[in-house]
């Protein structure tokens, strides 16, 4: 019997952990124990219910307005006394958050075994994303399974002469946990709202676009808003206070925006397949938008999803004001310009990720 220990902490690791916690927990080979680090609260909250995994431990370390200070002492201080007590035969660790690095630095000290699902995304610029770009390439430093989305991700480890042999090519787990939420006929209140004008769904987050960058976004939406009558804007904002203040400094008292709370999982994703087109920072949603076909207009400068960009379905508009508003109104305006965006594609793998990473796990 293998005991696994899967560690996460923020609303994106649990959407694409928790679709392989399951998994594992079906296969009789192995004894799964899980510990969030309650790096986020309400919003890892959601995902746990949506998906009903119940986690052995909690760290519970979120504490309002959080700096990376906080996140990884608390974390290391915490989950010390976990990994004696467990004492795992590995760890999985997902992507690229500070939960991830905190978790992967504790099990190089204690020489615990570390698994790493979506490795090898890279933008190779320090400060974007920031600061995931160093979390992701200190965990490939010390990962010896690198569970990656594509071909790509595989390439970019190969460049950076990791073993081939800890590499293996799983598709995206995000894909599986989107077979379990897309409902073929979804209602929301909120779209009765939006009636037969165009929605925009938008989000941002971003620690890197928090200040100048972050304006910029609203205020592209705000002018896309005077200009077209016809659009309406969902906002489900996160819950960085931060965020918050600077999207209701330029967007409250909007009548075609809305602002709501986050919405759970299986919402968001049925809100996405609802809309006319996505406006973003986030890296997950980069990942399902392809799959559903949606253009994705996304405010910042790189994006380590290379793949959706060649797919056609992400634009990378960067974070100014003009550009972002250019990409938007050429998507509402230029009708070959939005259908050839809108094709879907999937470049994040078959849905079987889960299946893949627990068979390497197995052997
Ligand atoms: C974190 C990750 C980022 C990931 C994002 C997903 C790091 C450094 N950042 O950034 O990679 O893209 O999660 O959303 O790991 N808050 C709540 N309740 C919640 C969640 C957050 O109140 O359920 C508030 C708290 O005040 C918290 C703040 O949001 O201090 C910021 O959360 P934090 O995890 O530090 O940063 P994110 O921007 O969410
Ligand atoms: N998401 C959600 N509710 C929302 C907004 C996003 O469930 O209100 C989901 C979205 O479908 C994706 C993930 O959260 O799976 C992305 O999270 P986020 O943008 O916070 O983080 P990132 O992917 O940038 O790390």
């Amino acid at each position: 019997m293998k005991k696994i220990l899967l560690v996460f902490g923020t609303r994106p690791e649990a959407i694409k952990m928790c679709p392989l916690v399951i998994e594992l927990k079906q296969r009789e080979n192995f004894d799964v124990v899980v510990c969030v680090s309650g790096q986020h609260k309400e919003m890892l909250q959601e995902v746990l219910n949506v998906f009903g995994v119940t986690p052995n431990y909690n760290l519970a370390i979120m504490k309002e307005n959080q700096d990376l200070f906080d996140i990884t002492i608390n974390i290391l201080g915490r989950i010390r006394m976990i990994l004696s007590q467990e004492k795992p035969d590995i760890v999985l660790v997902h992507g690229d958050t500070t939960t991830a690095f905190a978790t992967a630095l504790a099990c190089f000290y204690m020489k615990i075994p570390i698994g790493h699902v979506e490795a090898g995304l890279r933008t190779y610029d320090m400060d974007a994303p920031y600061p995931e770009e160093m979390n992701r390439q200190f965990i490939s430093l010390v990962a010896k399974y690198n569970f990656v989305p594509t071909e790509r991700a595989r390439q970019n480890l190969l460049s950076e002469k990791k073993n081939p042999a800890s590499i293996f090519v799983t598709g995206n787990t995000v894909i599986d946990a989107m077979k379990t939420t897309i409902e073929k006929q979804y209602f929301n209140p909120v779209l009765e709202w939006v009636g037969e004008n165009r929605l925009i769904l938008l989000t941002a987050h971003r620690r890197e676009n928090i200040g100048n960058p972050m304006q910029n976004i609203f205020r592209a939406i705000k002018r896309i808003t005077v200009e077209n009558p016809n659009v309406r804007v969902i906002y489900p904002i996160h819950m960085n206070p931060t965020v918050r203040k600077i999207c209701s400094e330029i967007l409250k008292d909007n009548s075609q925006v809305k602002i709501i709370e986050p919405l759970n999982v299986v919402d968001f994703h049925n809100m996405m397949a609802q809309s006319y087109l996505i406006v973003t920072d986030s890296g997950g949603i980069q990942e399902e938008a392809p799959a559903l076909g949606k253009p994705v207009i996304v405010c910042r400068d790189t994006t380590e999803r290379p793949e959706g960009v060649e797919a056609g379905t992400l634009l990378l508009a960067g974070t100014k004001e003009e550009s972002i508003y250019c990409a938007i109104n050429k998507l509402l305006h230029d009708e070959k310009e939005y259908v050839k965006m809108s094709h879907a594609v999937n470049p994040y793998g078959d849905g079987h990720a889960c299946r893949k990473i627990a068979d390497v796990l197995e052997g």
